[in-house]
């Protein structure tokens, strides 16, 4: 149960950051299922998450987790850059005020327009996934006669405890460079003058609370880094992915802190047992991050009105006007989210909180005990502000949620 993010007044009333549902809503009309954002929590996330890294680690947003322009504005203000996958990604950066020279492009299926465009824009770096993207990258900086900045994403096969649609880091995963493949990328690097090799990443998944995980892939990068340093070809980043989980079913930001902590020292361990401990101190070489749903998960919560509860003899439903089109989710990873009545009532009931879509996995929560809901009250699906909205479709032609700022 969230306990300090979310409260209820002395009215029974939900409240969000010190301010009520219920008042919102009767400021605001409500016509559908609506998003909300804090920016301010947002701002905090960041500011915390800066000061924890390494002096020198440059932090790039993974803004695939909310592409919300003025959650991108918040973060680009507070010095953090963007790690995006998709042209579409790099034009809602750049018309939120992103400079091309603060964006990394990540991702598995770069085509050759987006590769074009994004080195046309000057990017900052391009962080390549296979061989034959590397080649292809290079081909188009030859052509285009314009230099681009690589970095190598490697596959460090590690086998990370996280829901399996969300590791990347395994040799089966389809993400990075083998390890064993690194040497071909050498000499198409060393073929081309265009492509500049500026270092290494990795991203071993999502949703990871053991630490040692991203320090196991991070001892391996380290190895591959000298491998290519005595071939001449040394980093000059070392971008340690995203990550980080965040607690879906408790409120314990001072545990999230400390895990944050715990992160970085672990990261920071294998730095200074490396061979580039005083390039790191001396910014020679800089430590990156792409963290995505460690900034913005609290920061968001989902609004719906209940249409139905559907009592059998095997269960409740209680039917909302969102559903897995709205919030993946639980439908697709079986994650938990906090489901709370914005008006609380003294009965408890146990639902299945389900959607309008016509699939039975549209559910958002299965055999929850909660407070007893009726029909056209409200209730809050808690810390969707990652991989809410950003992974919303029109499934079944209904419309896409709203998204409204948090107010201050
Ligand atoms: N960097 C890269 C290259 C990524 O692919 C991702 C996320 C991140 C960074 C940020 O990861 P984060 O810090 O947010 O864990 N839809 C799933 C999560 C998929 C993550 C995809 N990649 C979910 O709702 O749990």
């Amino acid at each position: 149960m969230n306990i300090k993010k979310w409260s209820y007044n002395p009215k029974g009333e939900l409240q969000w950051r010190g301010h009520s549902v219920v008042d919102v809503l009767r400021d605001q009309a409500y016509s559908k299922p609506i998003y909300f954002y804090d920016l301010a929590y947002v701002q905090s996330r960041a500011k915390f998450f800066k000061e924890q890294a390494p002096h020198g680690a440059e932090i790039f947003y993974a803004m695939k987790a909310n592409s919300h322009p003025e959650v991108l504005r918040t973060l680009d203000a507070a010095s953090i850059g963007m790690d995006v996958v998709s042209l579409g990604e790099i034009e809602l950066a750049v018309k939120a005020g992103v400079l091309p020279s603060k964006i990394i492009f990540s991702g598995v299926g770069k085509t050759k327009h987006e590769i074009t465009e994004a080195i046309k824009l000057q990017v900052r770096q391009i962080n390549v996934e296979s061989l034959p993207e590397l080649e292809r990258i290079a081909n188009i900086a030859q052509k285009l006669k314009s230099k681009v900045s690589v970095v190598l994403r490697v596959n460090p096969d590690v086998n990370v405890t996280t829901h399996p649609y969300i590791a990347t880091g395994f040799r089966d995963n389809k993400f990075g460079i083998d390890q064993q493949q690194l040497e071909q990328a050498v000499q198409i690097l060393k073929s081309n003058s265009f492509v500049e090799f500026k270092g290494f990443s990795q991203h071993i998944g999502s949703q990871i609370f053991n630490v040692s995980d991203f320090a196991e892939a991070f001892s391996k990068m380290m190895i591959l880094e000298k491998q290519f340093r005595q071939q001449g070809l040394a980093s000059e980043v070392l971008d340690v992915g995203g990550g980080l989980g965040i607690f879906y079913d408790q409120d314990n930001e001072e545990q999230e802190q400390e895990l944050c902590i715990q992160y970085m020292k672990s990261l920071m361990a294998v730095v200074e047992s490396s061979h580039l401990k005083t390039e790191v101190q001396n910014r020679s070489v800089r430590i990156q991050f792409e963290p995505g749903r460690w900034l913005v998960g609290h920061a968001g919560f989902l609004l719906s009105q209940v249409q139905y509860v559907k009592s059998t003899a095997y269960k409740n439903f209680l039917i909302l006007d969102t559903g897995m089109h709205h919030l993946m989710r639980p439908c697709l990873y079986e994650a938990y989210h906090e489901i709370l009545p914005v008006v609380l009532r003294s009965a408890k009931e146990t639902y299945d909180v389900v959607g309008p879509i016509c699939e039975s996995s549209d559910f958002l929560a299965r055999d929850r005990q909660m407070t007893q809901t009726h029909p056209e009250d409200f209730v809050v699906i808690a810390d969707c502000g990652a991989y809410g909205y950003s992974m919303a479709s029109n499934y079944n032609a209904h419309q896409l949620p709203e998204e409204r700022l948090w107010p201050r």
